[in-house]
C-alpha cells in the first residue's frame, strides 16, 4: 500500500498547485485591498472512492497475497525468458498482452531473404519483457479506474501455435474466460530442424503414411525431416490442447476420440480458483493439488470445492478416495505406462524416453517410469548421462554412445501422444476421454506397424 499512498501524496501536490494558477487582465491598475475569503466550494468527487472498490483488504491485497503461492509469481521463467520475443507471449507479461492486443496470427510465412519458414507468433523486442501479475491477466487495470477494469485480457478462440494457426480453440464457457489461460497453456510447433526449408512438421503424415521412416541413423544425409535430440518435443502447455480435445496426433483406432464434459462444462477456473483456498490450493494461486514444486506422486491433498458445485459433482462429491479420481487416474496412468513400454521397445532392452525421479522433473511420479517426455539423448550441459548419440552432435563423449534407433513416422506420432497425455499433468482429470483414446489408439497403430 505504500505505492498508493505514494500516489495520493503526488495527487495531492498536483492538485495543490492547480490552485495557485489564475488569470489576469492585460491593462492593470493598482492592487485593492484584499477581498474576505470566498465561500468554501462544494466538495469534489472523492478519488479513492472508486480506487476503494479494488484497494481494500479484501480484494486487491488479498488478492496478491494468494498470487504468491502461484508459479506464475515465484517461478523463474519469466527471468530466464526476459528479452525473447519468440518465448514472451508466454511468459512475458507486456509480451503477452502486445500478443492479445495486436491479435498476432500463429501461422507460419515463408520468408524469401532467408528461404525458411516462420513461425509468427512473437512479440517486438520492447513487449519482451515482465513477470507474469496482476496487469498480465487483467490488462486493463488502471484506465478507468472502476471495476470493469479488472476484465480479463483475453477471452477470444486461440488460435493453436503448434499447428500454425490452422486449428483453433475455444473454450466458450464462462465467457470465454478458459481461453485466457489456454493462450498460454498451448502446445508448441515442431519444426523440421533437418529440413532447410524449417516446414512445420506435417502431422498429418504420421497417420496417413505411418511406416515412412522419420529418421534412420543408417541413412545419413537422407534424414529431411525431425531431428531426434533431447528435447524433441511440444513443450510444456498441453493442457490446454488436451482439455479441449484438439491437436494431438488421432491415430484412428478402437476407440472414438471425444472429450469429457469438462471440455464444455467446466473452466480452467472452476477447478484451479476455487474458493476457499485448501493451503496452497485455489483462488489466485492457481493450484488445484495442495502441493507446490513438488512431484505429483508427493501430493496428497487437493481442492475439490471446484468440482463439488452446482451442476457439476454437488450430489455425488470428488474426493480423493472417490471412485471417479481414483479409478480415472489408475486407468490412465495404466495405459499412459503402456503407451511407454511399447514407445521404449525401440530400444532393444534400454528406453529411448528420458527418465527423472527428482523434483526437477514436473512429471515425476505421473508415470511408473518417471518420464518426463524428453528423448534420453546425450545434450552437453542438459542431458550429460544421455544413454543414446546425438545424431548430430560430433564430440569424442557424444560419438562413443550406441546410435539412436530408426523412428517411423507412426512411433513419431506416439511420442507426442505420450508428451500431450503425460504433461496434461492430471493422469485424465482434464479430458478422459480425450486421453483414453489417444493412448489406446496409439499403441494400437504401434501394434498394426508391427512394432
Ligand atoms: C479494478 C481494480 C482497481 C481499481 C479500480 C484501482 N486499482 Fe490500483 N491496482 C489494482 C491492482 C490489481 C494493482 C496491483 C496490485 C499488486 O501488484 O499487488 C494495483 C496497483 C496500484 C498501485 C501500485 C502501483 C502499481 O501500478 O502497481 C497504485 C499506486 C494504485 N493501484 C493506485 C490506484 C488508484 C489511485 C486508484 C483509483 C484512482 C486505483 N488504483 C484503482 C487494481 C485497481
Ligand atoms: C501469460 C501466460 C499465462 C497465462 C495467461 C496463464 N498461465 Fe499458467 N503458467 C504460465 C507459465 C509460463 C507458467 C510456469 C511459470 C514458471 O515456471 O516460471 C505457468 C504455471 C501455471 C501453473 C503451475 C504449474 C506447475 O508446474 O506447477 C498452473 C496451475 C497454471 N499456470 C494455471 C493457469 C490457469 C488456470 C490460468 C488461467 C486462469 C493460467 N495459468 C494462465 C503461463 C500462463
Ligand atoms: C505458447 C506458449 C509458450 C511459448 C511460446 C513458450 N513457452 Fe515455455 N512454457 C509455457 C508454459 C505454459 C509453461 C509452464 C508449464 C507448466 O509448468 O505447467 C512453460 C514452461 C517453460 C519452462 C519451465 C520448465 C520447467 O521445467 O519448469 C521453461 C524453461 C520454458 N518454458 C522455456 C521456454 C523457452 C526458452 C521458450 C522460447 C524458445 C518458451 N518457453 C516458449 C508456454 C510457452
Ligand atoms: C493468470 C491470470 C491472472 C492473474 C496473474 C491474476 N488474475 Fe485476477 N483473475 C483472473 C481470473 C481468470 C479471474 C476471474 C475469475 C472467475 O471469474 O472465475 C480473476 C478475478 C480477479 C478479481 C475479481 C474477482 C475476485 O476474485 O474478487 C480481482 C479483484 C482480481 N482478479 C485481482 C487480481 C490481482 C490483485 C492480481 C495480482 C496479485 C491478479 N488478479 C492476478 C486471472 C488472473
Ligand atoms: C475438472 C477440474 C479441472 C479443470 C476444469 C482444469 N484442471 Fe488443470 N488440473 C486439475 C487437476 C486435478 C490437476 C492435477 C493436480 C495434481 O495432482 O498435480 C491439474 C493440473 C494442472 C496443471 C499442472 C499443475 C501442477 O500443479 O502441476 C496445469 C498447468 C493445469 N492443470 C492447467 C489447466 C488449464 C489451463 C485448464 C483449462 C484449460 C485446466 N487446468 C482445467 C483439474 C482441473
Amino acid at each position: 500500500m505504500k505505492n498508493v499512498q505514494k500516489f495520493f501524496y503526488a495527487a495531492g501536490v498536483m492538485i495543490a498547485a492547480a490552485c495557485l494558477i489564475f488569470t489576469s487582465c492585460t491593462k492593470e491598475g493598482p492592487q485593492g485591498l484584499t477581498g474576505p475569503a470566498g465561500k468554501d466550494g462544494t466538495n469534489g468527487k472523492d478519488a479513492s472512492e472508486t480506487c476503494q472498490n479494488c484497494h481494500k483488504k479484501a480484494v486487491v491485497d488479498a488478492i496478491a497475497t494468494e498470487f504468491q503461492l502461484s508459479k506464475h509469481s515465484w517461478g523463474a521463467a519469466a527471468f530466464e525468458e526476459a528479452g525473447n520475443t519468440a518465448c514472451g507471449p508466454c511468459h512475458e507479461q507486456k509480451a503477452y498482452v502486445y500478443v492479445c492486443e495486436n491479435n498476432v496470427p500463429a501461422t507460419f510465412t515463408f520468408n524469401t531473404t532467408t528461404n525458411k519458414w516462420v513461425n509468427g507468433y512473437a512479440t517486438n523486442a520492447a513487449n519482451a519483457i515482465g513477470e507474469i501479475g496482476c496487469f498480465t491477466c487483467h490488462s486493463s487495470l488502471h484506465t478507468t479506474y472502476e471495476t470493469s477494469d479488472i476484465a480479463l485480457t483475453n477471452v477470444a478462440p486461440v488460435p493453436m501455435t503448434m499447428r500454425g494457426g490452422l486449428k483453433t480453440i475455444d473454450l466458450a464457457q464462462g465467457g470465454g474466460k478458459s481461453n485466457l489461460c489456454v493462450k498460454c497453456h498451448q502446445p508448441r510447433p515442431l519444426t523440421c530442424g533437418n529440413d532447410p526449408a524449417a516446414r512445420l512438421l506435417n502431422y498429418d503424415s504420421l497417420i496417413s503414411s505411418p511406416l515412412t521412416v522419420m529418421f534412420d541413423s543408417a541413412a545419413g544425409a537422407k534424414n529431411k525431416y525431425l531431428k531426434p535430440s533431447y528435447r524433441m518435443h511440444i513443450h510444456y502447455g498441453a493442457v490446454g490442447a488436451l482439455y479441449a480435445g484438439q491437436g494431438a496426433i488421432e491415430f484412428p483406432g478402437t476407440i472414438p476420440y471425444t472429450n469429457s464434459p469438462h471440455t464444455t462444462k467446466a473452466t480452467c477456473q472452476d477447478c484451479h480458483m476455487a474458493s476457499p483456498m485448501t493451503g496452497v490450493a485455489g483462488g489466485h494461486s492457481f493450484n488445484v493439488r495442495n502441493a507446490i514444486e513438488t512431484p505429483l506422486g508427493s501430493g496428497t491433498t487437493w481442492n475439490f470445492v471446484g468440482c463439488n458445485i452446482a451442476g457439476c459433482h454437488i450430489d455425488a462429491p470428488i474426493d480423493a478416495n472417490s471412485v471417479k479420481w481414483k479409478a480415472t487416474r489408475t486407468e490412465i496412468k495404466g495405459l499412459l505406462d503402456a503407451l511407454a513400454t511399447k514407445i521404449n521397445a525401440c530400444g532393444g532392452g534400454h528406453n529411448i524416453l528420458h527418465s527423472d525421479a527428482s523434483a526437477a522433473n514436473l512429471w515425476a511420479g505421473v508415470s511408473a517410469g518417471n518420464f518426463d517426455g524428453y528423448l534420453d539423448i546425450y545434450s552437453a550441459g542438459t542431458n550429460d548421462d544421455g544413454y543414446w548419440r546425438d545424431p548430430y552432435n560430433t564430440s569424442a563423449t557424444n560419438m562413443a554412445k550406441p546410435k539412436f534407433p530408426k523412428l517411423l513416422n507412426v512411433q513419431l506420432g506416439a511420442i507426442i501422444n505420450f508428451q500431450f497425455c503425460l504433461r496434461e499433468y492430471s493422469l485424465g482429470i482434464h479430458n478422459t476421454s480425450y486421453s483414453r483414446a489417444l493412448l489406446t489408439n496409439s499403441v494400437k497403430a504401434l501394434n498394426d506397424a508391427g512394432l
